[in-house]
């Protein structure tokens, strides 16, 4: 009775350890391999938000966040391993409203299609990434009236192409644009 046990703080130090090596935690309910892909599978009671910092994950797979119907905001940022984010990728959130995806330098390559479905997106950020071209809102289908797109600092994008948001249904989109000359640019459309 009441006898001390010197294991435990060794014990709770050494299962601590490794994930302080590691960076941060991997949050409920995802998976998060090194060099491969997330996962975060639904359904998850009260679920509102999710960040996901400083992981090892290289790509953000079809489906990653399928079930996650509760999900108002995903936050994405400081992943220096990550490099793609593939079609379908955000896919039928219906409650999701921002999506954030920052300071992940060697992210190149988001597929056609990767946000798709997601009637309350009102904010889509995509900052200090390493992606080419702008990527494609066009099957978002948001019914939020005014839905802002912010690029930044991605410094391999140079032009906006003149078709970049055809196809979009009757969102309004304001463009939220840093150029070269860190000045910021709004742009309307329609
Ligand atoms: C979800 O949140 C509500 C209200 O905050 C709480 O009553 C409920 O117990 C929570 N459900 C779970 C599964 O955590
Ligand atoms: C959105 O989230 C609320 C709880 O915050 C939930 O009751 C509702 O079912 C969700 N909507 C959808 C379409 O899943
Ligand atoms: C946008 O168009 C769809 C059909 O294409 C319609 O269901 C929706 O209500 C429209 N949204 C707004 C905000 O007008």
């Amino acid at each position: 009775m009441g006898r001390p046990t010197p294991e435990l703080p060794l014990l709770a130090l050494l299962l601590l350890l490794p994930q302080a090596l590691r960076g941060a935690p991997c949050p409920e309910p995802c998976r998060c391999p090194p060099d491969g892909a997330l996962s975060c599978p639904g359904p998850r009671t009260n679920l509102s938000r999710l960040s996901l910092t400083y992981l090892p994950i290289k790509v953000i797979p079809s489906q990653a966040f399928r079930g996650l119907d509760e999900v108002v905001k995903i936050e994405i940022s400081q992943s220096d391993s990550l490099e793609k984010i593939e079609a379908n990728a955000f896919d039928n959130l219906l409650n999701l409203s921002e999506i954030l995806i920052q300071n992940t330098k060697n992210l190149v390559y988001i597929e056609p299609g990767a946000f798709t479905n997601l009637p309350r997106l009102k904010y889509l950020s995509i900052c200090n990434t390493g992606i080419r071209k702008l990527p494609d809102v066009t099957k978002i289908f948001s019914s939020e009236i005014n839905f802002i797109l912010e690029i930044c600092d991605n410094l391999h994008i140079t032009t906006i192409p003149g078709n970049a948001f055809q196809g979009m249904n009757n969102e309004s989109i304001t463009l939220l644009w840093q150029d070269r000359d860190e000045a910021i640019n709004k742009f309307k459309c329609p």
